[in-house]
């Protein structure tokens, strides 16, 4: 039985475009035995595989893991766990593995997830994350806006409950970034509005990929539900 442990490294490829992939992580693609990338379980496609192919060697081979889209805390704990154990067989056998993810790992991000079952199953296990470059990050930079300034305080949330997060602490942030933003649009919208940050505020989707739309005026998502890849920049002042 072979003694030596692969290593884990969780991989953030950035937002679409493959420049947004650092040095680090381009070089560690193209040293490990296998990748790792979740997929959905209605095709087997990754658009985080897509963004890193450059980076990846022809011979490297590339696992899909299926994660369902679903509400149900026990199916989705299932799949989290098994994915962990089918990376952990890998290891195991003295491979190393990468997993990738959108952006960053540690953003929003299921590597998070899984890592945590990993880490569960095999405390010792070596692990390096290596970050990746937000989406709101790279949203800004196509903005030329900044993020933050001086003193003031910025809030990342996510949209899937609507504006419930913000209204939480209204008047507090001077800049808000909404991630998740495509269901509850609507509420966003209001929540926005009541806390007095719909004046200042920008609509991108797919930022740095090919069909990438900038959305200055995000009442259209009140009638029009915006897509997935959808993020909501806020300010208080300009
Ligand atoms: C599960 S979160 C993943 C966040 C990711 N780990 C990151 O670091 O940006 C998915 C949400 O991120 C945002 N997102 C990710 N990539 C994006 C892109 N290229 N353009 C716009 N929004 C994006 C969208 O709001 C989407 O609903």
């Amino acid at each position: 039985m072979n003694q030596k442990i692969g290593k884990l490294y969780g991989i953030g490829v950035g937002p679409g475009d493959p420049e947004l992939i650092t040095l680090k992580s381009a070089r560690i693609l193209n040293t490990v035995d296998v990748i790792f990338a979740a997929a959905s379980t209605k095709n087997n496609y990754s658009l985080a595989v897509n963004i890193a192919k450059p980076h990846i060697p022809d011979k490297t081979p590339l696992r899909m893991l299926a994660f369902p889209m679903t509400k149900d805390e026990e199916e989705t704990q299932t799949a989290w766990k098994d994915h962990a154990l089918t990376i952990l067989k890998e290891l195991e056998q003295g491979n190393d593995a990468a997993f990738l993810t959108l952006g960053d790992p540690m953003t929003y991000s299921t590597y998070a997830y899984v890592l945590r079952h990993i880490q569960a199953l095999a405390p010792d296990l070596p692990v390096e994350t290596i970050p990746g470059i937000t989406s709101y990050q790279a949203a800004a930079a196509c903005l030329n806006t900044p993020l933050v300034e001086g003193e003031e305080s910025f809030l990342l949330v996510s949209g899937v409950k609507g504006g419930d997060r913000l209204r939480d602490v209204s008047g507090k942030p001077e800049n808000v970034v909404f991630l998740k933003a495509y269901k509850n649009a609507g509420d966003i919208n209001a929540a926005l509005e009541e806390t007095g940050l719909f004046k200042n505020c920008v609509g991108v989707m797919n930022c740095g990929r090919s069909n990438q739309e900038i959305i200055n005026d995000i009442s259209k998502f009140n009638t029009k539900t915006p897509d997935y890849w959808t993020l909501i920049i806020a300010k208080q002042k300009k």
